[in-house]
């Protein structure tokens, strides 16, 4: 494995908070309200791509919640991450719909083009790669997501092409 595209997981990659911004989360956009918790947390992991752990201790004193709750939501939604993750989140349906039209297939074509295996993100921080247990286009498995995008009906040979499109 190359060391430019070795994986990395945990706080190994530092992001600079931007405190000003992420006061204009909490109190403009929310109000500084309790009741907004789950939306800020959205709010913060759009802004980083995860939520950052001294980011729960800052709202945690902005909103006057005990950072203990803050973190029993964080860590209650599988949608929220606090480990750093890539530019791009690449989801590959392992459901069982994908698993017999080839999903095992892409998926080690995406390990192998990207030099990372589940849950892991690329040294460069391009790319983070997370398995999913379907996410709903069944027929058209095999499926991966790439943030936002369904890519459906792909073959293991189509991946590298695909993933070229995200930078
Ligand atoms: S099993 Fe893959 S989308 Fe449903």
């Amino acid at each position: 494995m190359s060391e430019a595209n070795s994986p990395v997981s945990g706080e190994s990659v530092e992001v600079e908070i931007d405190y000003m911004e992420l006061d204009n989360i909490i109190e403009k956009e929310f109000g500084n309200d309790k009741e907004n918790l789950i939306m800020i947390l959205q709010a913060i992991q759009r802004k980083f791509n995860y939520i950052p752990h001294p980011t729960l201790a800052y709202l945690s004193v902005k909103i006057g919640i005990p950072l203990s709750q803050i973190y029993g939501v964080a860590t209650f939604y599988s949608t929220f991450s606090l480990e750093p993750r890539g530019r791009n989140i690449v989801s590959i349906c392992l459901g069982t719909a994908c698993h017999v039209r080839g999903g095992e297939r892409v998926r080690e074509r995406i390990e192998d083009s990207l030099d990372i295996r589940n849950g892991e993100t690329t040294q460069d921080g391009r790319f983070t790669l997370e398995s999913v247990r379907c996410i709903g286009c069944c027929s058209l498995g095999p499926v991966i997501k790439i943030n936002e995008d369904m890519h459906g009906r792909i073959a293991s040979d189509e991946v590298g092409k695909i993933l070229n499109q995200y930078e």
